[in-house]
């Protein structure tokens, strides 16, 4: 079958309709980029790149519970003031289910085309599943180098009855194995604003939770595409698991990018918008974006967390009154969301849609 990937739609059709990705694209023996995924300069990542390499000492969670709990508690508050990003240790997530999880990823995705194309969002049997390339390639002048699948949480045996394999076990085992650290995460983060969550309201905040699996195909010419661009994630906070190959980037005050670098048996956790609205920007959620390569395909497993889309989310009364001023409004979290899913990744555009006037 020889495809014409000189013409714009052909070539659209197949990646993104067709449900080829970027993947079949690559094993369609494709060499060089086309046209369709060349970011303009102003996108590209110039290599090398970061100059600092921050968030590469893990915070140990095993010590949140003892004697060192203030020192603990400190690392991981300073670092959602500043750079929204950190990674964590003794997380109470097994090494052995992190490595299961990447193999997974690798196995989905190695599978044919038409085994993933049947969960394309507009044929796919179960709204709790979802296969794409991108983020929303339609509205993208260059589309993102990543493939990607998306299981959205309600509850155990939806997901067991939706999520197919080889993600299903292990991307549950993930989700519920991680969620108790992330609510301490959160818990923490609250504390240190003055802030105590009711149980309710808590859930209510953290009531959507969704485990994506990404694929980045090895690039012929990293220099021209991107995997993620630049964005700040929805919702409160976000866990990520990367594999060995890097790639991740977060961006500092500077205006410089530096590298997440990948630790062994250590996971990503970085700050969403709605954790920055909640507290009225005392917390950053961080703008990041994600390089491709040309030395093997990367895969990463992000856990979201944000609120239920019936929430009300906006600056919390006791913050405002501390701050004398609301840099936010009060919004309906699904308000949030649709507006964030309807526009190409823009930075850390997305929080103007709650900016206070
Ligand atoms: C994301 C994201 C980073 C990565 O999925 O929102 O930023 O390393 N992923 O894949
Ligand atoms: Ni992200």
């Amino acid at each position: 079958m020889a495809v014409n990937f000189e013409d714009q739609t052909t070539l659209f059709n197949f990646v993104v309709k067709q449900g080829n990705g970027v993947k079949g694209l690559i094993d369609s023996g494709l060499s060089c980029v086309p046209q369709r995924f060349v970011q303009p300069l102003s996108e590209r990542i110039a290599s090398p790149d970061a100059l600092t390499r921050e968030a590469s000492q893990p915070i140990d969670l095993s010590q949140l519970d003892g004697p060192n709990h203030k020192d603990v508690a400190k690392q991981i508050t300073e670092a959602a003031e500043t750079l929204g990003f950190f990674q964590v240790v003794n997380h109470g997530v097994s090494v052995e289910l992190l490595e299961l999880l990447k193999t997974s990823a690798h196995e989905f995705f190695a599978q044919a085309p038409d085994k993933k194309a049947i969960y394309l969002k507009e044929v796919s049997p179960s709204k709790l599943f979802k296969y794409g390339t991108s983020f929303v390639p339609e509205k993208e002048k260059a589309i993102e180098w990543k493939d990607y699948v998306s299981m959205l949480y309600t509850n155990d045996s939806e997901a067991l009855q939706h999520w197919p394999q080889p993600c299903r076990d292990v991307a549950l085992e993930f989700l519920k194995s991680s969620m108790e650290m992330v609510k301490r995460v959160v818990e923490v983060l609250m504390e240190n604003v003055g802030v105590r969550l009711e149980e309710e309201r808590m859930n209510g905040l953290m009531g959507t939770k969704m485990v994506n699996m990404n694929y980045y195909p090895t690039c012929p010419s990293p220099e021209l595409t991107i995997g993620v661009g630049r964005h700040s994630d929805m919702g409160m906070l976000t866990v990520l698991l990367q594999d060995g190959i890097g790639g991740l980037y977060v961006k500092l005050d500077n205006g410089q990018w530096a590298e997440i670098p990948p630790i062994d048996g250590a996971l990503v956790i970085n700050v969403g918008d709605t954790l920055q609205i909640l507290t009225n920007g005392r917390y950053k959620s961080a703008e990041h974006r994600v390089r491709t390569t040309n030395i093997g395909s990367r895969v990463s497993v992000p856990i979201f967390t944000a609120p239920n889309p019936s929430e009300k989310i906006g600056p919390l009364p006791e913050i405002v009154e501390r701050d004398g001023v609301a840099r936010y409004k009060e919004l309906l979290f699904q308000d949030y969301m649709n507006n964030f899913f309807g526009q190409p990744h823009e930075g850390k555009k997305s929080l103007d849609f709650a900016r206070a006037n």
